[in-house]
């Protein structure tokens, strides 16, 4: 049994799902089920065993510790954040609240039950984390290493840099079995339309203008979700405790080159009568403080698991631009906000 926290999220959806799909060890998924969380993505779980839903939050001390004493799992693998850098810049106090004050409930919760545990070498504490906690690169730079420092810029990169910095102390004071991942920019199904590509996917089919920030010279490196999910478990497995692993898929883009990708596909696979997807494209004002480049050398996890990423590029960006045209319910849903359905007429249940 394993715990995950944010499983309704994007990542942790796939993560879920590819991870009962690969065994049946069964899964306690915790996730408070905000605007960014949504059931539908684990849909084709409904009346199996091995997947156990809790709607609740990881700041809540009482729920965490009844949940740990209740399925004795081995390990926590701990995705739930508020995840958007635009909402950060717009309202930074949830990103403190979840990904800083959830993460040290999460962490003093793991202590607790761990430190009764019998066999404690074996149970394991796995952070997720992003590659934004270290900051901006210039372009001839190399990319991020595990020894990079910290200078994050954005009020979503602060509050996962400081839960990385408590993760890492309830290691070192505590001796917490702790491992760290920090992921490069993901893409692919279930993938919220507020992040890059699918808000131009679906901006794209509603004819909708296509919003680049600034100049759209900024650089990402995407890898295909999937990937960042078997990266996860291979860390999970034989992740050196106490250590941080990058994964990235050594993918390094340009926005404006990606929104042009995105458009070529649908242009193929679902061609508009109005011509060309790419008369959408609409450059706007930049994001504050944004982020120039980002990259990841993925050396470490590659040298020591044997990781490597399955998907290029272009066959992950086809199978995602696919996805949402197979899909249009999920899309239907999300941008109506009936996805929140089952928050509404289950929340009192909740208290
Ligand atoms: P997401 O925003 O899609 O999902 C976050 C999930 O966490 C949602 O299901 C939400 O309901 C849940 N959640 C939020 N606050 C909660 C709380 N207080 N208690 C319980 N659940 C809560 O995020 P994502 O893109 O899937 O990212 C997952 C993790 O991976 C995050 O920690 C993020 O920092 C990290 N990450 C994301 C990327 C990326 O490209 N998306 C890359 C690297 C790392
Ligand atoms: O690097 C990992 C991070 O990637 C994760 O930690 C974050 O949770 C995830 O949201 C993502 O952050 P970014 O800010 O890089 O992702 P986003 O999709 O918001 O933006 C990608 C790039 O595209 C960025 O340079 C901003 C730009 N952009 C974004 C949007 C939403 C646009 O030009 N137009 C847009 O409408």
């Amino acid at each position: 049994m394993i715990l995950v926290t944010g499983g309704a999220g994007f990542i942790g959806s796939n993560f879920v799902l590819d991870w009962l799909a690969q065994g049946d060890e069964p899964v306690v998924n915790l996730d408070a089920l905000t605007y960014a969380g949504n059931r539908a993505n684990l849909a084709s779980l409904q009346g199996d065993a091995r997947h156990h839903f809790v709607h609740g939050d990881i700041t809540d001390r009482a729920l965490v510790d009844s949940l740990l004493a209740k399925h004795q799992p081995r390990a926590i693998v701990h995705f739930a954040a508020e995840s958007h850098v635009d909402r950060s810049i717009h309202g930074p106090g949830a990103f403190v609240k979840t990904n800083v004050e959830g993460t040290f409930t999460l962490l003093e919760a793991a202590r607790a039950y761990w430190s009764g545990l019998a066999d404690k070498a074996a149970f394991r504490f796995l952070h997720v984390s992003t590659d934004e906690v270290y900051g901006t690169l210039g372009a001839q730079d190399a990319p991020f290493a595990e020894d990079h420092p910290y200078e994050p810029n954005s009020p979503y990169s602060a509050s996962k840099a400081a839960s990385d910095h408590l993760v890492r102390a309830w290691h070192h004071t505590y001796g917490l079995p702790v491992l760290t991942t920090n992921c490069s920019n993901n893409y692919g199904p279930y993938h919220f339309p507020e992040k890059l590509i699918p808000l131009m996917i679906v901006n794209a089919l509603a004819g909708k203008p296509l919003p680049v920030y600034g100049d759209g010279r900024q650089i990402r490196d995407w890898l295909y979700v999937r990937d960042h999910c078997s990266g996860i478990r291979a860390v999970l497995a034989g992740g050196r405790l106490g250590q941080t692993y990058n994964i990235g898929g050594w993918n390094e883009m340009a926005n404006i080159d990606i929104v042009h990708t995105v458009c070529a596909l649908l242009d193929e696979l679902q061609p508009s009568p109005e011509g060309p997807y790419a008369r959408l494209i609409t450059h706007v004002t930049d994001r504050p403080g944004h982020d120039r480049r980002y990259a990841i050398d993925a050396r470490k996890i590659e040298r020591e698991l044997g990781w490597r990423p399955a998907e290029t590029f272009a066959t992950g960006i086809r199978k995602t631009v696919q996805w949402y045209l197979q899909h249009p319910d999920w899309v239907q849903q999300v941008q109506s906000g009936a996805y929140r359905d089952w928050v509404a007429a289950n929340y009192s249940a909740r208290a």
